[in-house]
């Protein structure tokens, strides 16, 4: 990026400018996206931007708490929303995936509208990026940060939607964040995307069955950091094999790993996860997570797969 000096300059006062005398409001997840939008608005409007954490459930471990914690170090505030049984309620029974991202955002919307009611708020704020937009716009997939597509309305609480960061990209907006203050491992932490967990859960979502990818979610997180791929998590998928855990038969669960190297999440290859970490990896899941009998590696690239599984 040529000129991020520039760039903060300029989105402050555009939200400076639409904001006027009044005020804003901003969901985060603890993803990159969020939190640089956040810190831009905290620059512009100081007091009067409200920031929400909306712990839905879906979240990687302790993540309220660390997102809190952080954002309390550089003067933010931030409220944490406790909706863990409405998301949970909305997801049940879904098992198509288009039908869970409705759900999810959905609920979502439904929960923010009821923050947003609550505020004074003129304006909301998104993390929406580039590749949000170009994804939604060629129809890959809808993203649920993309309001128009999904027939949300802001204006149905009088509110005007900002996007401060949709012409970067990720690399971009990392920059973006570091002159900004943030930190830098909530710069150079991996994306995550809007409905969190539930897009590595084939099949149904349920707050049993996130908490067993949410373990191994933190063992994989754990392994592969220091390879620093753009993305890696772990996968709960639908079917059932059988393994011998205590000297006993047991029909458990089988875990994806999952790690991608990319620049912009439009392509992106698998790592080249050396086999040493790749056997501690397998053994630490299969030990640590109660109910999982096998462990496979994902080798497929996008195109023609996708980043994540929903
Ligand atoms: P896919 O799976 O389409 O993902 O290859 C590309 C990038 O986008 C993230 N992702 C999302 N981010 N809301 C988001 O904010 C979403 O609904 C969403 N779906 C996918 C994904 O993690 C990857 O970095």
């Amino acid at each position: 990026m040529k000129n991020v000096d520039k760039f903060i300059e300029s989105a402050c006062e555009e939200i400076r400018t639409e904001v006027g005398k009044g005020g804003a409001i901003v969901a985060l997840s603890g993803g990159v996206d969020s939190s640089v939008v956040a810190a831009l608005a905290h620059k512009a409007l100081e007091g009067r931007l409200k920031s929400f954490f909306i712990d839905d459930g879906l979240m990687r471990a302790g993540e309220a708490k660390t997102v809190a914690g952080d954002f309390k170090k550089i003067g933010i505030k931030v409220d944490v929303v406790n909706v863990q049984e409405q998301f949970f309620s909305a997801l049940k029974g879904h098992i198509d995936p288009e039908e869970k991202r409705k759900a999810f955002r959905d609920t979502f919307y439904r929960v923010l509208g009821d923050c947003l009611r609550d505020s004074k708020a003129t304006h909301m704020l998104q993390g929406t990026i580039a590749a949000d937009i170009i994804e939604t716009q060629k129809g890959v997939k809808t993203q649920h940060n993309v309001l128009e597509q999904i027939g949300f309305s802001p204006a149905r609480y009088g509110l005007k939607v900002l996007e401060p960061v949709r012409t970067l990209f990720k690399p971009q907006v990392r920059e973006v964040g570091r002159k900004l203050g943030l930190p830098e491992h909530m710069c150079a932490r991996m994306p995550f995307p809007g409905p969190g967990l539930a897009t590595r859960v084939l099949g149904e979502v349920t707050p049993e069955r996130v908490e067993i990818l949410r373990k191994a979610t933190v063992i994989v997180e754990e392994e592969i950091v220091s390879l620093k791929p753009f993305q890696a998590f772990a996968v709960l998928f639908n079917d059932q094999a059988t393994g011998v855990k205590n000297g006993k038969r047991l029909f458990g669960n089988i875990i994806a790993v999952r790690s991608v190297d990319s620049t912009d999440a439009m392509t992106a290859t698998p790592t080249e996860v050396p086999w040493k970490t790749m056997m501690t990896l397998a053994k630490r899941i299969t030990e640590e997570v109660p109910t999982v009998v096998k462990v496979v590696y994902d080798l497929s690239s996008k195109p023609p797969s996708t980043i994540e599984y929903i």
